[in-house]
């Protein structure tokens, strides 16, 4: 079929299978031009599709050649209507993992559910005994409770009084103001419950009660701070009190795992354009700002990008740098002085004229449809694309 880009809203519904096998490719093929890491061998992915978690699938196969489990929840194919982005990724991934003798094997389902968690335990049993690296990378809008069995939803609302800024809508370019109402206190237990840490210490904790983490193991979740313009509803937030969980969670899971000499760890990344952070109100005004500064010094990164720099100056390293709080910094650029004083000013001028010339909202654009694998200069979107594409190792 010929597929094309349809957008509902802040996501796209469709998805081509040849641009998402060409952003895995340019993805596998810088990591493979920074030569071999000496990083992780035996490692499982928890939301290893699409943006960081992808990205670290991806540095971990093809720059220290570890086998790979990647768990997350994707849209399969059927007849006349695409697949999500991650399926069509995964797919990619595992097609030249497995041409180069890469051990590489998915599983598709809900992550926070104890059916997927034991799944992945017995497959992890079965093919690879002991891991040494946990990645703990989803972006949800919602948890299923696998005790409680509530279904929990996380809002982007701020905490207090009413949140009133600028907002781009990328498609149109339109610039505007908006107002998010505060939150309730069940709006951030919610929030908590979904992207907290709670998740993620129950898949170390079953997978350490089966003895599958092997000495000196390690873990790895992401999170965000973000500047000042952005803090009220997002840091200071419902979404920053579930990463305040996240990182607190960090040092519990690091206690349990002190008889095996293991480590669990945040780390703070840089803002990017994912599926996830263009559903957050003002983030992609920040983000087309951001990327024209960070552009313009050339100190722009890609998830790769980020991910490489991760485990090469960071994770891996004898001693892992951390901030007074224990967090891995990467967001360290973005964060920089003078890149934050250039957004900030830029901020005040932002208007829907201005945008286009002060503001990167192209280059904006172009990610956002590079997430669906469209607007690659390589594909030509003109031919058929066979939308029935298989994950060779899903289980
Ligand atoms: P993303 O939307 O690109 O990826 C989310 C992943 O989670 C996908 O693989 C998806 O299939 C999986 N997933 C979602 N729900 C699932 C479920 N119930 N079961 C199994 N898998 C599920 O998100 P992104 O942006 O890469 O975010 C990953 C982490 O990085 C999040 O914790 C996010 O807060 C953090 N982060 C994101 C930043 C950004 O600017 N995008 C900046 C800093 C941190």
């Amino acid at each position: 079929m010929i597929i094309e880009p349809k957008t509902r809203g802040f996501i796209c519904i469709t998805s081509h299978p040849k641009g998402c096998e060409r952003s895995v490719l340019n993805q596998i093929n810088y990591i493979k031009s920074k030569g071999k890491i000496d990083g992780p061998k035996k490692v499982l992915v928890i939301g290893a599709s699409t943006g960081f978690g992808l990205a670290s699938r991806i540095t971990s196969a093809f720059g220290s050649n570890a086998s790979t489990i990647g768990v997350f929840f994707e849209k399969p194919p059927l007849e006349g209507r695409t697949a999500s982005s991650g399926w069509y990724n995964t797919a990619a991934f595992e097609k030249e993992a497995h041409k180069e003798g890469i051990y590489a094997k998915s599983i598709n389902g809900d992550a926070f559910s104890d059916e997927i968690k034991e799944k992945t335990i017995e497959l992890i049993k079965e093919d690879l005994g002991q891991i040494d690296l946990v990645v703990y990378s989803l972006a949800s809008p919602v948890r299923t409770h696998p005790i409680t069995g509530i279904r929990h939803k996380s809002t982007l609302k701020p905490i207090g009084n009413t949140y009133t800024n600028k907002t781009v809508d990328f498609h149109t370019g339109k610039v505007n103001t908006i107002s998010i109402e505060p939150s309730t206190e069940d709006d951030i237990e919610n929030t908590v419950a979904v992207m907290g840490g709670e998740d993620w210490k129950m898949w170390i904790d079953k997978l350490k009660k089966e003895n599958l983490l092997a000495s000196n193991f390690k873990t790895v979740a992401y999170s965000y701070i973000g500047p000042q313009l952005t803090e009220a509803v997002y840091r200071k937030g419902t979404i920053g009190k579930a990463k305040d969980h996240l990182e607190n969670t960090a040092f519990t899971i690091t206690d349990s795992l002190k008889d095996i000499g293991g480590k669990a760890y945040v780390s703070v990344n840089k803002a990017l354009v994912t599926q996830s952070s263009s559903a957050i109100p003002v983030i992609p005004l920040y983000i087309s700002l951001l990327y024209k500064v960070m552009k313009e010094k050339g100190l722009q990164e890609g998830c790769i990008e980020q991910i490489h720099r991760l485990y090469t100056e960071r994770l891996f390293l004898e001693n892992t740098p951390t901030d007074s709080e224990g967090r891995i910094r990467i967001d360290d650029w973005e964060m920089r002085a003078d890149v934050q004083e250039k957004v900030s000013e830029l901020w005040e001028q932002a208007t829907t004229e201005t945008l286009p010339t002060i503001g990167d909202l192209e280059g904006y654009k172009t990610e956002f449809f590079n997430l669906f694998g469209f607007n690659y200069d390589e594909v030509d979107y003109d031919i058929d694309a066979d939308e029935m594409v298989n994950i060779p190792g899903l289980q």
